[in-house]
């Protein structure tokens, strides 16, 4: 298998399994079983998105695509930004609930943007 489509496969592998798990991690907190934070559940997420990441910037190596040349990857990369910070203030337990729903749905949104920008590629700046 060419170098490509390893990454390829492990980027989108790894893009679904980051969503997942952060919906695990939302439906635990509502649940009322913040204990996951003393479980792997803890750190697996983090250990994915570093492999997501990873195979990002390989993909970014391996074919023409661009940030900052190509508006999709530019806008992916801005969307990511606001998914992790979201992403972070919705699990964070000393904020309020209200705080944290819509911490959560503004993550959930931004996250199904990169989803379509990285399916659809729409040429845009
Ligand atoms: C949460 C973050 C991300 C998610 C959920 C995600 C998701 C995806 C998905 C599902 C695809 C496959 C699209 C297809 O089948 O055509 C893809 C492609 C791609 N992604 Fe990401 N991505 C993320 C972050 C990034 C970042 C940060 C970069 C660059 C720095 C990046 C670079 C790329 C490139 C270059 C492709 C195109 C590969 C190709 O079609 O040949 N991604 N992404």
């Amino acid at each position: 298998m060419s170098a490509y489509l390893i990454l390829k496969h492990l980027h989108v592998t790894t893009a679904l399994i980051t969503v997942v798990l952060f919906a695990v991690r939302l439906l635990m907190d509502l649940v009322g079983r913040p204990g996951w934070r003393q479980t792997p559940l803890r750190w697996i997420p983090h250990a994915n998105d570093t492999l997501l990441l990873t195979a990002a910037i390989g993909l970014v190596v391996v074919t023409p695509w661009m940030p900052f040349v190509h508006g999709w990857l530019t806008a992916k990369i801005i969307l990511l930004i606001g998914y992790i910070v979201a992403g972070a203030f919705a699990l964070k337990p000393t904020l309020s609930k209200p705080f944290r729903v819509v911490a959560a749905m503004l993550a959930l949104v931004q996250v199904a943007g990169i989803f379509h920008l990285a399916l659809f590629k729409p040429a845009f700046g």
